[in-house]
């Protein structure tokens, strides 16, 4: 069977390291429609890969889907992230694709996956093998702190205008799982149709390890379906 490529060991190796503990936030840059970039950080929430493919392995992570970055990755399916590990000293720069998984209650056309690109391999072949996006959804929401899920029920899209800090006293703070009331059923429905899985498909990946001396660069490169490894000048 294929096994998966040297990069992910070297992620999960780093993500080890007593001093990366929480070092699961990453850049995550898109670009819009007239080519302009827009970076953001996102928590890395797991590895997955489709069955029987752990040669083609993908990042999870999520988001609402009211925001700019969801519209940005509809015109465009490129994305870079950059991942600081400043406890061993690694850079991981990843570059491909991203998919948005919206909930199918998402009002309108906002219930819509993003596009998948014929190059993104990992990505089509979890369409190919009807895997079940929504229970994957339902897994990494169901997974959230009640604090956490509160922000996918904040009433307009996250970067919306605010006319003033009062506004928020009236949003909820915690949105529990098993609703104790009428509120929280509502609440937790909101959150969960404003919830989306977001993953991310490699193709190419860029380690730069500053914890060896001299320092090392390794860049991974995905052709076809087949990863390959070369050493550069850091
Ligand atoms: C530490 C940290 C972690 C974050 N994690 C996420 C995340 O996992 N998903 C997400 O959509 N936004 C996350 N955000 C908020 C984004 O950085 C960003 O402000 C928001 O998603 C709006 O991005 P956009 O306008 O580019 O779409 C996080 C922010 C911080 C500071």
């Amino acid at each position: 069977m294929a096994s998966a490529p040297r990069w992910v060991e070297a992620i999960n190796k780093a993500l080890s390291h007593p001093d990366n503990k929480g070092k699961i936030i990453y850049q995550v840059a898109t670009v819009d429609a007239s080519t302009a970039p827009h970076a953001r950080s996102q928590v890395h929430r797991a590895f997955m890969n489709p069955e029987g493919r752990p040669d083609l392995p993908l990042l999870v992570t999520s988001t609402d889907v009211r925001t700019p970055k969801v519209a940005q990755l509809r015109v465009n399916q490129r994305v870079e992230l950059a991942w600081w590990m400043e406890g061993s000293q690694d850079q991981f720069r990843i570059s491909g694709f991203a998919h948005i998984h919206p909930s199918p209650a998402a009002p309108g056309d906002a219930s819509q996956p993003t596009p998948i690109p014929a190059e993104a391999a990992a990505l089509k072949a979890l369409e190919a093998t009807t895997f079940d996006w929504e229970a994957k959804r339902l897994e990494i929401f169901n997974k959230m702190s009640p604090s956490m899920r509160a922000s996918w029920c904040v009433p307009r899209a996250p970067g919306s205008k605010l006319d003033s800090y009062e506004e928020q006293k009236k949003w909820p703070r915690e949105v529990p799982l098993e609703p104790q009331n009428g509120e929280d059923e509502k609440n937790l429905e909101m959150a969960k149709s404003n919830f989306a899985l977001m993953l991310i498909e490699p193709i190419s990946v860029d380690w730069v390890e500053l914890g060896i001396q001299p320092n090392r660069r390794t860049i991974f490169t995905r052709e076809g379906e087949k990863w390959t490894e070369q050493l550069a000048i850091p």
